[in-house]
């Protein structure tokens, strides 16, 4: 528009003047450079075309006027290595495939223990003298040639890099043998290796005069709900927690073992077998037949194991007299006695569930089949009683583990951010634990009477027929042995 009036700021006479004097400068020098480029093409010494100027891809490789410009050039951003200096190959980390090393790498020192899944023995490596823990599977003939826990175990053991968490070094290989006379083959066996530790806690604790500290309770503790909030952060459950899967060693530091029934999971939570984790670590869920169920089962074993340090016993060992389950509660149409031996103890111990605090549990498979009493008196839990030296706080935490509906249990991160670690005794730094004589490090151990993880076979069901309560608590040998568990694992 013509009457409007110039900015203060616009170029006045003597800038434009300016400009264009640059501009003219600019312009001969670019005609200076093209006739040198000429005279050189002339007498056939000009550089030849870089490869990406042929390609005609940047706007600095040619210039407007069509001619070439030099290369540019780059900075070099590391001095050059000298040149008689040895190659460096850059390594990546790539996940090897290969065959397994042979078990004769590793002088078998002594056996530790037999598990249900494997014989475990202490061991050293020849090459580096490493002392370590080797587990043989137990390779049962099964229609897909290898044990599914066996397969379970490695898979997570392997996925699982964390201090709360055994260290799973190798899988090793023995020989397979076969025998043409009996015309026998003997699959070759399979080994984990593994860090060795020297004690678990069940082993430790029968050993012990007194229970551990309430400072030392609160560290385990920790410890074990730190490496359980890993695995659910990483979507696996462990399935089978319970003292005789946790290794400490002579400085206080305690780790997970024994992954032959853990799985990875998912939301919402597959369909998986209710049978799992040992009777006296068995959520009531479990017992009553849920199908799905999530990380809460681990929590229940959290607080069942809690319960056991605290005291040094096995907090609800499923063993009861029959007139207190007539008492507690009647079971209506039951054969397998020793799923359900269990559950009343739970009820006892923690009041019966309601629909109001249990939301939905009349409707999981096995409580169709239990009559409860209707006393009120019978609703309430005697948890507290039984750990008359608990603080409020640790006596709530506890009954928050043990809650009898899933979904009122806390999650592993809430376990860590509770009150009761931050009262004191304050938890036990792991340098200030005791040590104790390592039984797996010199001699074989003495299996204490408790029960073995499921079984393969059956899973016991509440069926027809009238109940004789004076056998609920009879054959508790043969639960021992695992009749009557099936082990589908899905
Ligand atoms: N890395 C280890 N270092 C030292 N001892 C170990 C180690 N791993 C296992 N053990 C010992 O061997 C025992 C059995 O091991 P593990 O629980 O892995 O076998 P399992 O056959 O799966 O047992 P379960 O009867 O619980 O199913 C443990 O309770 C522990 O005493
Ligand atoms: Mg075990």
């Amino acid at each position: 528009m013509a009457s409007q009036s110039k900015s203060r700021w616009a170029d006045d006479e003597g800038d434009q003047a300016l400009s264009a004097q640059r501009k003219q400068e600019k312009e001969a020098k670019k005609r200076a450079k093209a006739e040198k480029q000429r005279k050189l093409e002339a007498t056939g010494t000009a550089a030849p075309l870089q490869p990406s100027q042929v390609n005609g891809s940047s706007a600095h490789d040619i210039s407007l006027n069509g001619l070439t410009e030099p290369p540019l050039k780059r900075r070099r951003l590391s001095p050059s290595p000298p040149p008689d200096a040895p190659r460096k190959l850059l390594r990546f980390f790539a996940s090897s495939w290969g065959p397994c090393r042979h078990v004769d790498n590793f002088e078998k020192l002594n056996h530790i223990e037999e598990g249900s899944y494997g014989w475990v023995s202490r061991a050293r490596e020849n090459a580096t003298g490493e002392i370590v823990a080797l587990k043989k599977l137990k390779m049962e003939p099964v229609n897909d040639g290898f044990p599914v826990t066996g397969l379970r175990e490695i898979q997570t053991l392997m996925a699982c890099r964390h201090e709360g968490i055994v260290g799973l070094r190798e899988v090793v290989m023995g020989d397979a043998m076969s025998d043409a006379e009996l015309n026998l083959t003997i699959k070759a066996s399979v080994f984990l290796v593994m860090d060795f530790l020297e004690h678990d806690l069940k082993t430790l604790q029968e050993d012990m005069q007194e229970p551990f500290l309430p400072s030392e309770t609160k560290t385990l503790l920790l410890q074990l709900t730190t490496a359980v909030q890993y695995l659910h952060d990483n979507w696996i459950l462990h399935r089978d927690l319970k003292t005789s899967n946790l290794l400490m060693n002579n400085r206080g530091q305690m780790k997970v073992a024994d992954f032959g029934m853990a799985r990875y999971f998912g939301d919402p939570p597959p369909k998986m077998t209710q049978l799992v984790v040992t009777l006296w670590y068995r959520g009531p869920e479990l017992l009553l037949g849920a199908e799905k169920y999530g990380r809460e089962v681990d929590i229940w074993s959290v607080g069942c194991i809690f319960g056991e340090l605290l005291t040094k016993e096995p907090l609800l060992q499923g063993k009861n007299e029959v007139d207190q389950l007539s008492k507690v509660l009647q079971l209506q149409k039951m054969h397998s006695c020793s799923l359900i031996r269990i559950v009343p103890k739970i009820f006892e111990l923690l009041g019966l569930p309601t629909e109001a605090s249990w939301p939905g549990y009349k409707r999981l498979p096995n409580a169709r089949s239990l009559r409860l009493p209707s006393d009120p008196r019978m609703h309430g839990s005697v948890l507290g009683g039984k750990f008359p030296y608990l603080t409020t706080a640790g006596s709530s935490l506890l009954t928050s583990l043990l809650a009898l509906n899933p979904a009122s249990r806390p999650t592993a991160s809430e376990i860590l951010a509770h009150p009761y670690f931050k009262e004191d005794p304050k938890p036990k730094s792991t340098a200030m634990f005791p040590t104790f004589p390592s039984k797996a490090g010199q001699e074989k151990r003495r299996r204490a009477a408790s029960p073995s993880a499921p079984k393969r076979g059956e899973a016991p069901k509440i069926g027809e027929g009238a109940i004789d309560f004076g056998g609920i608590f009879a054959g508790r040998e043969e639960e021992e042995k695992g009749a009557g568990f099936a082990l589908k694992l899905i």
